[in-house]
């Protein structure tokens, strides 16, 4: 082997890793995931799936806007950390893009809505970087705020099949794990508070009606088997009224000046969930990473 060889191996391995982000694969089979997967409720499942249905778009969008600044970033540590959140996130849509096939497949109707998103997709793109990072800031905090949530309630996840669980606890885990990337890039780039908290605003009423109009066209494609359901719509509107209220404190932390996303430990949670889709749900990506703890 010769010298140039061996230095880039030795480089490649002094390299700093991102830790804590681990990139994983997911197996699932959307396919078996039955129509009112969530709580027996159509509106807590069309909820998620709405949701679903905008994370392609709206991830790829996160990627781009940490891309758009990263030769600025001079710590290597954050280099590495956003290569994890970069290969998550691209994970994350891909699981998603299948997950929303399996949809269509069935009969809803996803296209219209996600060639509107695309157009909105195309629009924000055309803003300054700045805007586009602070969006994404703002959209992390809510998905791992989100993530946490449900990851605190098995007994709300519990009514879930195997795929479904799998998917929504992978990409709860992984929205927490990761939460910290675009902020971080935020601060080191721009660090200007006044339109990150700005933005947030936007964001919240952006999000809250994106969701609401999505879950209201997939309820009314489903109405003649969603609506009759009358006892698992109450309980899911009672589920989203309380997490909404009991997010409320974790939200509003976002205004605060000394604000950072791994102020919120979910340390002992996130090893909770871990370990069960590792033992309980065989799920081979976080085997190895229990198994790489025992034996290192
Ligand atoms: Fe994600
Ligand atoms: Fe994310």
């Amino acid at each position: 082997m010769s010298l140039a060889n061996v230095n880039v191996e030795k480089n490649y391995l002094n390299r700093p890793k991102a830790l804590g982000i681990t990139v994983r694969r997911l197996q699932f089979n959307p396919k078996k995931i039955k129509r009112h997967y969530f709580a027996n409720s159509p509106f807590m499942s069309h909820l998620l799936t709405a949701l679903s249905s905008t994370f392609p778009i709206g991830e790829q969008f996160f990627v781009n806007s940490v891309r758009n600044v990263r030769d600025k970033v001079t710590d290597p540590k954050l280099q590495a950390q956003i290569a994890a959140f970069i290969g998550q996130e691209a994970m994350h849509s891909k699981a998603h893009t299948e997950f929303n096939d399996a949809w269509r497949r069935d009969d809803y109707q996803l296209d219209r809505f996600q060639a509107w998103l695309a157009k909105q997709d195309d629009t924000l793109r055309k803003a300054h970087p700045k805007l586009q990072l602070a969006l994404t800031c703002a959209f992390e905090h809510f998905t791992a705020m989100l993530g946490g949530y449900i990851l605190k309630h098995p007994e709300i996840l519990s009514t879930l099949d195997e795929d479904a669980m799998k998917l929504w606890v992978w990409h709860a885990i992984e929205e927490i794990e990761h939460r910290s990337v675009a902020f971080d890039v935020y601060q080191e780039v721009y660090g200007d508070d006044r339109i990150r908290r700005l933005l947030m605003r936007s964001v919240t009423t952006g999000f809250a009606s994106l969701t609401f109009y999505a879950t209201s066209r997939l309820i009314w494609q489903d109405k003649w088997k969603s609506i009759p359901k009358l006892g698992g719509n109450l309980f899911g509107v009672y589920l989203v009224s309380k997490m909404l209220l009991q997010l409320i404190p974790e939200y509003l932390s976002y205004y605060q000046a000394d604000f950072h996303p791994a102020k919120h430990d979910y340390t002992k949670l996130v090893n909770y969930w871990k370990a069960r889709m590792a033992d309980e749900y065989g799920m081979i990506s976080f085997q190895e990473e229990t198994a790489s703890k025992i034996y290192s």
